[in-house]
């Protein structure tokens, strides 16, 4: 199980394509936990279940505003390996992303499994609506778009709660009216199960949110902050002085520095600065693949490149801003740059600016990066900037909001005919950020999570941990590491995170009563 899962997490690593990169931020995505082979029996009777990868479809309303315009299928899986009459119905959804490979969270590889174990439940995963092959309208257009809505996300789910037919015996009689459900996600799908609870409080008996980014940011210069303070020293100093240094080269007006120091890694015919800036960002998101228990990755690898000379270590201190940006640019030019671009060029690869490129313009289906960015465009922002002056800062200054601002426009731009900040006051507002308030509801965060300053643990706020909205923190955890068993199996925080979380489940469904029934 364990060599299985990790290689699962490996591969949702954003792995080097030759594919066009240069306007990917990154997603904030569980990690994808897959359950290999699937058989599986019925804890109790023995029976054989149907593959987990077994594909059920919902007819969901396309828009929840307009019930007349008919339904369109929902793609979701299920298993009822420990259900008993009586028990919990666990829902989740990946979030921004396609749902397959996501059978792990139907199993007791995930918290999710473990929560169907304690309380006799079925788990369910739910693919949401514009990702994989979940769609409401033919393509993703600004106009079809209009349909993607926080809100139409969490009215999904409380219309397919009310209304799914479960494919186990009984299964078209637990409603959350008879039945205790559990709503759980990590990441952009937490933020959703905490906003699920603001928007429709008791419609879930118990819910889990996991690095939960409930407070929407447009200027999220705070992601690089859990990575600045947590690599090692040395790397950690010596980017920050590798970043003065370039920018004092980016910043000045001397072409022949500036040329190169582009050359040195590779990408003399990158033509705009903030570009070539902007991709030095894909070594730092690296950190967002680390996990409790793995020590070899693309990012050490990467602080390697910086720090080890001959075999030897740097001291704490680190070896200076002109020997960083030097190692920096040959490890880009020692590979990385070939892993990332292939054989492209580095203005096409990375370049952001040609706006007639597929990239901007291919509204096909199953582009969940455009879905994605929708909803960063319009309602939650996560810009991966700079720090602002003169805070420590590992990604070059020139990288301000105005750069992602400009790429909302180039993807909509019949909807941003201007460069936009997206409208995160009002996502705030409605779904209260970090001021939610509700019952029933656990996070679990991670210190070395670079969302952490999006979540209530943000070292930016103050939210209680009280009895009814509980919430656990991990020194060791990263993005989502509780919804693993593993990560509870090699670290002890994590553990602790997982523990409480199940606790707090098991005291929020003691408190469920069925709804009263007649008229
Ligand atoms: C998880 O479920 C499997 C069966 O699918 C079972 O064999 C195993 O004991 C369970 N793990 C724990 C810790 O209960
Ligand atoms: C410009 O940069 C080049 C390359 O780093 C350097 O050799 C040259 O002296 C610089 N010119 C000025 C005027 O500083
Ligand atoms: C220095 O960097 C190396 C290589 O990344 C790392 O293994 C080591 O722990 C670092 N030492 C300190 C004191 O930061």
């Amino acid at each position: 199980m364990m060599l299985h899962l990790l290689a699962a997490l490996f591969a949702a690593v954003p792995l080097a394509q030759c594919v066009r990169r240069g306007a990917t931020p990154p997603l904030p995505l569980p990690p994808r936990i897959s359950a290999g082979d699937g058989a599986r029996l019925h804890a109790q009777s023995g029976e054989q279940l149907p593959p987990l990868d077994t594909l059920y479809t919902f007819d969901q309303l396309i828009d929840h505003n307009n019930p007349s315009l008919g339904t369109f299928q929902q793609r979701y899986w299920s298993t009822w390996e420990y259900y008993k009459p009586g028990g919990v119905i666990i829902l989740t959804t990946p979030g921004e992303t396609t749902a397959d490979g996501y059978t792990g969270y139907l199993t007791n590889d995930t918290i999710n499994g473990q929560i169907a174990q304690a309380h006799n439940g079925a788990t369910i995963v739910l693919e949401h609506r514009f990702y994989g092959q979940s769609n409401p309208l033919p393509d993703l257009s600004v106009e079809s778009l209009r349909l993607h809505t926080i809100q139409q996300a969490i009215d999904d789910l409380e219309y397919f709660a009310k209304n799914v037919k479960l494919p186990f015996p009984g299964g078209d009689q637990v409603g959350p009216d008879k039945a205790p459900w559990v709503l759980i996600g990590g990441s952009y799908a937490g933020a959703l199960t905490a906003f699920t609870n603001v928007n429709k409080p008791g419609l879930f008996a118990a819910s889990y949110a996991s690095s939960a980014v409930v407070e929407s940011i447009t200027d999220f210069w705070a992601y690089f902050e859990p990575e600045r303070q947590h690599m090692p020293q040395n790397c950690s100093l010596d980017l920050q002085a590798a970043i003065t240094r370039l920018d004092s080269i980016l910043m000045g007006k001397n072409q022949t520095a500036i040329d190169a120091v582009k050359a040195s890694f590779g990408m003399d015919d990158i033509v705009h600065l903030d570009d070539f800036a902007g991709a030095l960002k894909y070594n730092l998101y690296a950190w967002q693949a680390l996990a409790p228990g793995e020590d070899a990755s693309i990012f050490y690898d990467f602080c390697d490149a910086l720090e080890v000379v001959d075999g030897v270590n740097a001291g704490p201190k680190g070896r200076g801003g002109e020997y960083a940006l030097a190692a920096w640019g040959k490890y880009w030019t020692d590979g990385y740059y070939a892993g990332l671009c292939g054989d492209w060029d580095a203005e096409s690869c990375l370049g952001s600016y040609d706006t007639s490129a597929s990239y901007w313009t291919d509204t096909s289906l199953g582009n969940d990066d455009r879905s994605w960015m929708w909803v960063v465009c319009t309602e939650m922002g996560f810009f991966p900037e700079s720090a602002p002056s003169p805070h420590p800062t590992i990604v070059s200054r020139i990288m301000q909001p105005s750069y992602d601002e400009r790429l909302c426009q180039q993807y909509f731009p019949t909807a941003f005919p201007q460069p936009t900040a997206p409208q995160v006051e009002r996502t705030n507002q409605a779904y209260e950020g970090w001021n939610v308030q509700t019952k029933h509801l656990y996070f679990g965060n991670g210190q070395r999570d670079p969302w952490l300053y999006a979540t209530v643990s943000s070292p930016f706020t103050y939210v209680p941990d009280m009895p009814e909205q509980s919430i656990g923190l991990s020194a060791g955890g990263f993005h989502c590491s509780d919804l693993a068993t593993w990560y509870g199996e090699v670290d002890a925080t994590v553990l602790a995170v997982q523990e409480k979380g199940l606790a707090a489940i098991t005291r929020y469904l003691a408190e469920w009563k069925p709804a009263k029934t007649g008229a």
